[in-house]
């Protein structure tokens, strides 16, 4: 893909883009003038033109006659956001949504535009990172074109201490849009890794800034591993990882999943706000393959500890149940099933 590095489409001209795929989209395709759509979108033609010459750099390709005007003949495999809006009911999420084609982190991306004011559903893709964050100071891998790596800035009203609730919202959301969209089965792993077949295919990093009583902005980045293959995992990993196309040997629908994930998210988030915690905690309890079950957890720090896992409390902490019988509250760590 052309285009220099960093480079943003965005839904500025989401009306242009709209109007292009709608009617590459349509049966009837045809062509539509420079003059309908500066009607349309209500822009110069100098714009039209300049926005459709970026899309062709992005791999988007056009056919022109010049007294007919434009026809959109192939949509790249790229996360458009025009494309991934199209249809797309959600609520509160993704009145903004911006791709870039490379970026630092999409995480650091959201949380500058919440700085600047930027709107409860921000949607923040990439086609790769450089500096993919993982939890701990783990790197995340993000190599281009294969997966999804996403940022929504919330601005919920929530207090700090209940922030961590917003991982079990995206973990769920991760797990229905992957049983939607490829029939796999996949688990939570306490507390931010969604597993298949024991190996990581999705990782949940969620970042907040607030004041003293009051969450200011909570950044939910989620990374889910879609159409990888074996040769684009790093040598060093710490723990198993996989990817949806590996696990089901059918290739993902980035922009379709990107949608299924965002519709999904909006869903659960709206419940959230209007029932609060308990709306959330059975679902993700439903999906998560380690309650009831003996694990090890280790925080890198003190010796690994053992126990029952057998629920979560109001701050998303495991509560992990030791050979004496008594409850243990677990803050943060790597678990492993035993
Ligand atoms: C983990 O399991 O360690 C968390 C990984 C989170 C990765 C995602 S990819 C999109 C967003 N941007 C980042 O830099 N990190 C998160």
């Amino acid at each position: 893909m052309k285009g220099g590095a960093g480079q943003r489409i965005d839904s500025l001209s989401g009306e242009i883009d709209r109007l292009l795929l709608a009617s590459f989209m349509a049966p009837d395709a045809g062509f539509l003038s420079g003059e309908e759509l500066s009607a349309a979108a209500d822009v110069s033609r100098t714009t039209i033109w300049k926005r459709i010459e970026l899309l062709r750099e992005h791999g988007f390709v056009f056919e022109s006659v010049p007294s007919r005007g434009y026809r959109l003949v192939t949509v790249p495999d790229f996360l458009h956001p025009a494309a991934i809006a199209a249809g797309m009911t959600t609520r509160r999420l993704g009145g903004t949504m911006v791709t870039f084609s490379e970026t630092g982190s999409t995480n650091a991306v959201a949380a500058r535009l919440g700085e600047e004011g930027g709107a409860e559903g921000t949607v923040v893709l990439a086609e790769s990172q450089s500096q993919g964050k993982g939890r701990l100071g783990r790197i995340w891998s993000s190599p281009p074109g294969a997966n999804l790596y996403c940022s929504i800035l919330l601005r919920p009203p929530i207090p700090p201490t209940s922030a961590p609730q917003l991982t079990f919202v995206s973990a769920v959301a991760v797990v229905r849009a992957i049983k939607l969209c490829t029939g796999l089965s996949p688990i939570i792993k306490w507390p931010n890794d969604i597993l298949i077949n024991g190996a990581k295919v999705a990782g949940l990093l969620n970042e907040m800034t607030a004041e003293t009583d009051r969450v200011a902005t909570v950044v939910l980045g989620i990374g889910v591993n879609l159409n990888m293959v074996r040769e684009q995992f790093p040598a060093e990993l710490r723990h198993p990882a996989s990817s949806l196309f590996l696990e089901s040997g059918v290739r993902v629908d980035r922009v379709a999943f990107t949608r299924t994930l965002l519709t999904a998210l909006d869903d659960l988030y709206d419940r959230y706000l209007a029932g609060g915690y308990p709306e959330i905690r059975d679902e993700w309890l439903a999906e998560c393959g380690v309650i009831g079950k003996l694990v090890g957890v280790s925080d890198g720090v003190l010796q690994e500890r053992m126990g029952v896992a057998r629920g979560i409390d109001e701050g998303g902490a495991l509560l992990l149940e030791l050979s004496d019988g008594s409850i243990q509250r677990v803050y943060s760590g790597d678990v492993r099933l035993v």
